[in-house]
């Protein structure tokens, strides 16, 4: 293995360098977080261990959504712990990955530690951040194992078509290649990757768009055997998820409905606020996004958006992700998915700064 991964970026930006200092958190991925009333959990109900791959009622919920035997499912603190299983029990030294960028950082440091090497497909915004298939198709090679991707894409806010997915199926096909898809702000499970592209995987969780991070439940979704390796892995990490918030997790699936539908009106609704404000501050691109509750902006190159982030962090005590955090450059990440006043007021404090 190869030195530990380098500082995870966007954590570091959020935790250490922010953490205690904004009031107005434009900046967090998913929508405006929940509490707990309302969940109303079991009194009753026993904190013992939960089974290493989950309990068996919340993982026949998500099995009827995603349309798979529940033994291809695999519950996990968050889909960052899916992820980091799945990478762990599929790749080691020799290997070739490709993913996109800018993006999520993981997908490149944890492979890299573990020895395989990876290659970037740039995400480029004269495109639409789209994915460019002819680039996809020049980068692979004879040990290439292994597609990350992310759609809806995390920052970029850009999707694929059904046209653009049925490539990637073809490719990965030919060239006998590995997929897995972080579907974080998938809303309709069954256009999930698992039902696009045979033995493929996919990672999702109620971090993003039911606002529940803190009960760091996500799952992982791939064949039985990968699923059974990295089962094997989770007893070696987190031995099993806590009983507590699995018990919790299936209670918001049950209503999933009504998470969806509030997350669709607040994502909806703040679109439109975000939209009406732009015109009056032309130094700011939007890439219009497909599904994601935050926008990527667009600076000029002239502008440094790292600086701009800061300054809006320590004179408005406002957050946003700057492009830096994503391997990227003249960018902020803004999540809409807010209370409309709470957004109304980060968007006072940008144009301030702007
Ligand atoms: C693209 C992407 N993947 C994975 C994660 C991890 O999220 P969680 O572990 O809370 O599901 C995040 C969180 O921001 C993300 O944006």
């Amino acid at each position: 293995m190869k030195n530990r991964p380098s500082e995870f970026t966007v954590q570091h930006w959020l935790f250490t360098e922010a953490m205690g200092k904004f009031d107005l958190d434009l900046g967090e991925s998913g929508i405006q977080c929940r509490r707990l009333n309302g969940l109303r959990p079991e009194q009753a109900l026993a904190l013992d261990y939960a089974p290493d791959r989950g309990q068996t009622p919340l993982r026949e919920v998500l099995a009827g959504l995603y349309q798979v035997d529940p033994a291809q499912i695999l519950i996990t603190h968050g889909a960052q712990e899916g992820l980091f299983l799945f990478y762990c029990t599929t790749l080691g030294p020799g290997d070739h990955v490709v993913t996109t960028l800018p993006g999520w950082q993981q997908s490149w440091e944890i492979p890299r530690w573990l020895g395989a090497e990876v290659s970037f497909i740039r995400l480029r915004r004269d495109r639409g951040c789209s994915l460019d298939l002819a680039e996809l198709r020049r980068n692979i090679r004879k040990n290439t194992k292994l597609l990350v991707f992310n759609f809806p894409n995390n920052p970029t806010g850009c999707d694929l078509s059904e046209e653009e997915w049925r490539e990637v199926a073809a490719l990965a096909n030919t060239h006998g290649l590995r997929v897995i898809n972080d579907e974080e702000y998938l809303c309709d499970y069954s256009s999930s990757l698992v039902q696009r592209v045979p033995g493929s995987a996919a990672v999702s969780g109620l971090s993003k768009v039911y606002g529940f991070p803190g009960l760091r439940l996500g799952w992982l979704i791939a064949d039985i055997a990968a699923l059974g390796t990295a089962t094997n892995m989770k007893r070696y990490t987190t031995i099993c998820n806590s009983s507590l918030c699995e018990h919790l997790g299936r209670k918001v699936l049950e209503r999933r409905a009504t998470f969806l539908e509030a997350y669709r009106a607040m994502t909806r609704a703040g679109l439109a606020i975000l939209k009406a404000w732009l015109p009056a501050h032309p130094v700011l691109g939007l890439l219009e996004p497909q599904g994601t509750p935050f926008g990527y902006l667009t600076v000029p190159p002239s502008v440094d958006s790292a600086a701009l982030a800061k300054r809006l962090l320590h004179e408005h005590r406002t957050l946003v992700m700057p492009g830096e955090v994503f391997g990227d450059v003249h960018a902020l990440r803004l999540t809409f998915g807010r209370p409309p006043a709470l957004l109304r007021r980060g968007l006072q404090a940008l144009a301030r700064v702007l």
